[in-house]
């Protein structure tokens, strides 16, 4: 599996509009236990730098969009979060960045345990000496 893993939200759009279904075990790969969003990021912003351990997440623009570096050591992929319904997964020690916030941006991420700062990893150094061990 490589690095960008996108989840496709099922969406469901009518003449009203459009409505995006998230479902722990069906769309999501995960349990989810933690919901957090980012918004009103100001311009030149540049956010994350960090990795996790064992936390798993999924992180979705449900308004705007920005840009994600993902990073495991090996390869580095910038993508776009430009879709409400286009997920993308941020497996465990995965070093992430994320940058190019429109100023509409609301970034939803979903998350598989609370917050716990011991789970991060912040340092890219140190980072890189665990992934290589
Ligand atoms: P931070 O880790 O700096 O966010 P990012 O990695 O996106 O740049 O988090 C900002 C603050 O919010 C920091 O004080 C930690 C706190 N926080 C929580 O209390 N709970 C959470 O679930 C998250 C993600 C952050």
């Amino acid at each position: 599996m490589g690095i960008v893993n996108w989840i496709d939200l099922p969406i469901r759009a009518d003449e009203r509009g459009s409505l995006v279904v998230v479902e722990s075990g069906k769309s999501l790969p995960f349990e989810v236990r933690r919901v957090y969003y980012i918004f009103g990021t100001q311009s030149g912003v540049s956010r994350g730098f960090h990795a996790h351990k064992v936390l798993r997440q999924a992180a979705v623009c449900v308004s705007g969009r920005c840009r994600i570096k993902l990073d495991d050591g090996k390869e580095s992929v910038h993508v776009w979060l430009d879709s409400p319904n286009k997920a993308i997964k941020i497996d465990q020690m995965v070093w992430h960045e994320m940058d190019e916030f429109s100023p509409e941006c609301v970034l939803l991420v979903f998350a598989d345990d609370h917050y716990e700062e011991t789970d991060y990893v912040r340092n890219y150094e140190k980072f890189l000496e665990i992934v290589e061990e």
